[in-house]
């Protein structure tokens, strides 16, 4: 039987790189495509035709170039018109926002299965969300948090948060409906379990957890936040250059927290960010491979189960997953 073809778009980045090695240990030899001459497939992000012939060659694209601000329009609109299934590691709300708001009939009409920013940032949050609340409707408030050590970030990961911070049109989700415009930051206590503990956080967290999970987290409010310290680190913005082992040592726990008429929490807890993020595309694009999951612009959790999705990024050793009993 043929093996499907992935291609990994931005395939010399850091996340590109791990997300071939991955793909390899699971027996795919990936199509490599970027911008860069050198690489077997060299496309120009914003080359309509070139982008349309490569993913004709692939059944799956994960896409890891970004910032996604700038090259995230013309591979997704050309992947949803060519039939080319498709995951991303975006991190950026609006791009994300855009793929559902643009492209859904699109993918629809053409039997192609899209799951945005699939990947540390906004996808475990929206995976741990829809496994903690499971079942729950009602809630006051939702709360995707991220504690984050010893990030030491690339290129593409600065570029997108020195854009995502200046950003003054947020989206937000209160009251039961998405806002987008100038959300003043602010600092607050989350109360992580040990053995972090409570942290000052920024809030909001301009990521796309909150874009994925309005869609099927029942709340009223739902927010992400990251551990104020983490850009406070002193390796954090001149890492650039750093060593593959050196990028590998950040240490992470998300966490949610869910509150209303009955609440609950869970939390994962690792090393290593970049590995889990690509741990989540990885298995995805696996399994968008192998057709398991139907048409259309999906959030994590929508397309796959989340706590059986999380488990078996837990049995890869991408993290360790608690859901306790609900309060
Ligand atoms: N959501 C998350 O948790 C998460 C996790 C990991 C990564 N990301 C996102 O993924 C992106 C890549 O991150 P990274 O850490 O892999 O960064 P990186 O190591 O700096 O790599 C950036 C990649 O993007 C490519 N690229 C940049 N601008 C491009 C353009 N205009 N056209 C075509 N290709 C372009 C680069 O190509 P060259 O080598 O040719 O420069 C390189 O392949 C960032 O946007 C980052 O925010 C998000």
């Amino acid at each position: 039987m043929r093996r499907s073809v992935i291609a990994v778009y931005g395939a010399t980045g850091h996340t590109g790189r791990l997300v071939v090695e991955e793909l390899r240990k699971r027996g795919y030899e990936p199509l490599l495509a970027g911008r860069d001459p050198g690489l077997p497939r060299p496309v120009r992000a914003d080359d309509p035709a070139a982008v349309r012939e490569l993913v004709r060659e692939a059944d799956v694209i994960v896409q890891c170039a970004g910032p996604f601000s700038k090259t995230g329009r013309v591979i997704a609109r050309t992947a949803a018109e060519v039939g080319c299934h498709y995951v991303d590691h975006a991190v950026e709300s609006h791009h994300v926002r855009w793929l559902f708001d643009e492209l859904q009939e699109t993918a629809r009409r053409n039997g192609v299965a899209m799951v945005p920013g699939l990947s540390f940032y906004g996808g475990l949050g929206d995976l741990l969300a829809g496994a903690v609340t499971e079942g729950m409707d009602e809630l006051d408030v939702v709360t995707i948090a991220y504690a984050v050590s010893g990030w030491r970030m690339t290129t593409g990961a600065k570029d997108t948060a020195e854009q995502l911070f200046a950003e003054t049109e947020r989206i937000t989700f209160t009251d039961g409906e998405q806002r987008v415009g100038y959300v003043e930051p602010r600092n607050v206590v989350f109360p992580f379990p040990p053995p972090v503990g409570p942290r000052t956080m920024i809030a909001p967290l301009p990521s796309c957890d909150v874009v994925l999970a309005q869609r099927h987290v029942r709340a009223r409010n739902i927010e992400a936040q990251l551990t104020a310290h983490t850009f406070t680190e002193d390796q954090v913005f001149v890492s650039e250059d750093a060593a593959p082992e050196d990028r590998a040592r950040s240490e992470f726990m998300v966490a949610v927290q869910a509150l209303g008429k009955n609440s609950a929490a869970g939390r994962i807890v690792g090393e290593d960010l970049w590995l889990a993020g690509v741990h989540a595309s990885v298995e995805g694009a696996v399994r968008l491979a192998e057709g398991e999951v139907g048409a259309g612009v999906h959030s994590p959790a929508e397309a796959f189960e989340a706590e059986p999705f999380l488990r078996v990024l837990e049995g890869l050793g991408a993290f360790s997953l608690r859901l306790p009993g609900r309060a």
